[in-house]
Parts: structure tokens; C-alpha cells; sequence
């Protein structure tokens, strides 16, 4: 495993895809923990497992599936990743992102990113839903940005603007889904944390204070990547606990919570898709 993944290595992977569907999917779809079971709503799937693909990092979570689900999803070509990759599995930040460089290749230009995160803004409820409107990268900043290593100038330049990384027409379009199915969404930051563990309650002082409405494992480095090469991003947050530094006595967190608490909100994750799709 190297720290870097070189442009043959996306070739690579990006040609075993392309040699397993006739499908030339537009937009990309990655499900989050939990969530897998939303590819079961695209139509005349080709499914590729993680391993047929060289170089893919496989995901080695509970809750994460593992497999690209190809097919029509509202009238569009959807590429659905079931399952990702973390950076507390041991992957290189590099190899984490090497999905969405693929899909660009495969020529994706929109992308949906899902996740579970955890309620920090005192108003949020476990199982409410989040549009993304910026995120904290909390490794990004201390130093261990995807894009870290050499440019691949294929892909974007060295220095890419990140303001309105998650597209504002997107954003919109989610609000009116949700407004359109009679369900509350919020819309907020998303901090981005190394994990696997939950954060203390200091960190979650922390990241309260510098503006974080969610806290996630995932997500950001996927953005980046995605940003970097143009691509126009959705990010849709389903809080599955309250991330409060003063929790009730006796309450613990644990991943099956976030599992069941995800599982609750598929239905409205689904309409909201379907609706953005629809729309897109
Ligand atoms: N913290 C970090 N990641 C998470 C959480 C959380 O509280 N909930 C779901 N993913």
C-alpha cells in the first residue's frame, strides 16, 4: 500500500469498472453506515464487489457493504458506493478517495455523500436528517489533506478554492425535496474526525465552539477529492445520537446505536434522493 495513488492506478481501477457494466453512470452515490440498503432501489443493477477491483480499499466496517451497485435510479444512471473505506481502518488518506477519482474518470461530474454523524447543534434530534453546507476538516488541517502528495493535474489544480464546495443549487433542491415530502431537514457544518473513537466531552466542547453542527468520520476527504475535479457535491448528514459534551447519566454510544438510528431515517433518505434525483 503506498501513501500516494498514482493516475495508472485510477486507470486501472476505473477500466475494471468500466469492462463489468455497459452503464456510463453521471452521478455518484456513496451510502454511509447503515444506509446500504438504499442501493436495493436501483434498477437493473450490476454489482461489483470492492475486490474485483484493483487498488479499491475495501471497507472492513460493520454496516458497510462493500460492492458498486450500477444502474437507473429516477430515470439516471447511478453509480452506487455501498460502503467506504475510513482512515481508522489504515488506509493512506489517498486510498480512501481513490472511489471518487474513479468515478470522475468513469465520467460522474455530480456527487451524493451520506453518512451517520453525531448531533452536536443542541437543536438537532437523533434522526433527524442534515444537508451539508460546509465542513470542518479537522485532519485536513492539522496536515493530513487527500491531496496531500503530488498534483495530479488531470484532475484540478494544486490549490483548489473550497467556498461553496457543496453546491448551493444542490442544497436548495434538497430543502425542497424535503419541504415537498412534509419532513424537517436541518442544514449545518459537518466536522470531520479521525476517530474509531466517539470524541470526549472536551472535544465536543471544542468543536461546538468553532462551529460544528455535526461530527462524522467520513465524508470530507471524498468532498475534496470531488471539489478538486469539479465535480458538484450533495452531502446529506443522518444524525443517529446526540454528540453533547453534558449526555445523560448512563448514556453510552455505541455503533449498533448509530446502526439502528440510521436504519429509522432510510425512508426519508430515500424520498429525499429520489426527489433530488428526479430533479437533478
Ligand atoms: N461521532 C463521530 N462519528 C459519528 C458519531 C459521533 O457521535 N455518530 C455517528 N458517527
Amino acid at each position: 500500500m503506498n501513501e500516494f495513488i498514482t493516475h495508472t492506478q485510477v486507470e486501472e481501477a476505473a477500466a475494471a469498472v468500466r469492462s463489468r457494466t455497459n452503464y456510463q453512470p453521471t452521478i455518484g452515490l456513496v451510502l454511509g453506515s447503515g444506509l446500504s440498503s438504499l442501493a436495493d432501489a436501483i434498477e437493473d443493477p450490476d454489482i461489483i464487489t470492492y475486490a474485483e477491483i484493483p487498488h479499491w480499499p475495501a471497507s472492513t466496517v460493520p454496516g458497510h457493504s462493500g460492492r458498486l451497485v450500477i444502474g437507473k435510479l429516477e430515470g439516471k444512471t447511478v453509480l452506487v458506493q455501498q460502503g467506504r473505506a475510513h482512515f481508522y481502518e489504515g488506509h493512506p488518506m489517498a486510498n480512501i478517495v481513490l472511489p471518487i477519482r474513479v468515478m470522475h474518470m468513469l465520467g460522474v461530474r455530480t456527487l451524493i455523500v451520506t453518512n451517520a454523524a453525531g448531533g452536536i447543534n443542541a437543536a438537532f434530534t437523533p434522526g433527524d436528517l442534515m444537508i451539508i453546507k460546509d465542513h470542518l476538516n479537522m485532519l485536513g488541517i492539522a496536515g493530513n489533506n487527500p491531496l496531500r502528495g503530488p498534483n495530479d493535474d488531470a484532475f484540478g489544480p494544486r490549490f483548489p478554492d473550497m467556498i461553496d464546495a457543496y453546491t448551493p443549487a444542490l442544497r436548495k433542491l434538497a430543502k425542497e425535496t424535503a419541504v415537498a415530502n412534509n419532513f424537517n431537514i436541518q442544514e449545518g457544518v459537518y466536522a470531520y474526525v479521525a476517530g474509531p473513537s466517539f470524541e470526549t466531552p472536551a472535544e465536543l466542547r471544542f468543536l461546538r465552539t468553532v462551529g460544528a453542527d455535526a461530527v462524522g468520520m467520513s465524508t470530507v476527504p471524498s468532498v475534496v477529492i470531488a471539489r478538486h475535479a469539479g465535480m458538484r457535491i450533495l452531502g446529506i448528514s443522518s444524525i443517529t445520537n446526540k454528540a453533547v459534551p453534558d449526555p445523560k447519566p448512563g448514556t453510552e454510544l455505541t455503533h449498533t446505536e448509530v446502526l439502528e438510528i440510521g436504519k429509522l431515517i432510510i425512508p426519508r433518505l430515500t424520498a429525499l434522493l429520489r426527489g433530488v434525483l428526479k430533479k437533478i
